[in-house]
């Protein structure tokens, strides 16, 4: 097994934690997200190196995470997860001019940033980029500005996945409904649904699995889940 060196983003809670410490057991992780270290709620492996930066500043957080990962001496990597992400819900189908700014900052320009700024990182192990989406980038009634995010994500994955081709992987992933807080810092109480959401370790699972078959797109939906893709797959 090749000890493999990854960044997250996001990392702090639900998703991109869960894959963090999941793959801080047999790999190199560094994580991001805007919080304060001390304000990470969560179990966060000790493993886990934190990296402030706040993609509501994309070109400061690019700049961040860049100079981290030299202070850090890590002149290469193997995997980059780009998963840090918000949305908000609305009533009348229109959002906040600042709302949707924030969601398209963070999902769309800061993720589109650090995947260029990781090339020379990724391009030295011919890694993997993985970009996570979400199903709701076919559209959703409730979530416009973060569908049109989710959208461009998959526009954004397609492109480099044939501009890079050979030399760097990259992918999309869309999940399905995650059992996390986001639902509730969008302002959405999806109710008893929920309890039909998938958990946030076997989507984990499911993603890593995903990452080391390199496909692209891949839709990691309650189907897939039900059919046993969170048991079956190689491990990074
Ligand atoms: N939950 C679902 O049902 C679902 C379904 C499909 C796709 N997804 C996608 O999966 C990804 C993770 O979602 P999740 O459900 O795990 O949500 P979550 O629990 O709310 O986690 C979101 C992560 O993004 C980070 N983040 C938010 N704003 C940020 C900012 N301004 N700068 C840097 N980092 C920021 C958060 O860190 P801080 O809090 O420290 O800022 C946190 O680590 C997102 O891209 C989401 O769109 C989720």
């Amino acid at each position: 097994m090749i000890r493999r060196k990854i960044l997250i983003t996001g990392g702090t809670t639900g998703i991109g934690l869960a894959l963090a410490n999941r793959l801080s057991v047999r790999h190199d992780v560094i994580v991001t997200g805007s919080r304060a270290h001390e304000d990470i709620t969560e179990a966060f492996s000790p493993n886990l190196v934190y990296v402030r930066a706040s993609q509501s500043d994309p070109a400061r957080a690019v700049k961040t995470i860049a100079q981290q990962l030299l202070k850090h001496e890590w002149p290469r990597l193997d995997n980059v997860v780009l998963n840090a992400g918000v949305g908000f819900a609305v009533e009348d189908g229109l959002d906040e001019v600042a709302k949707m700014r924030r969601t398209l900052d963070i999902n769309v320009s800061s993720t589109m940033l650090i995947a260029r700024a990781m090339y020379p990182w990724l391009s030295k192990t011919k890694g993997t980029l993985t970009i996570i989406g979400s199903v709701a980038h076919k559209g959703h009634k409730r979530f416009p500005s973060y569908a049109a995010s989710k959208g461009a994500l998959n526009g954004l994955a397609r492109s480099l996945r044939s501009e890079w081709a050979g030399e760097v992987a990259v992918q999309v992933l869309h999940p399905g409904p995650v059992k996390t807080g986001m639902h509730e810092k969008a302002g959405l109480n999806p109710g008893w649904v929920s309890e039909f959401f998938i958990r946030t370790e076997p989507m984990a699972r499911m993603i890593e699995y995903s990452m080391s078959s390199r496909r692209s797109p891949i839709t990691l939906s309650w189907s897939r889940y039900i059919g046993g893709g969170s048991i079956t797959g190689r491990r990074l």
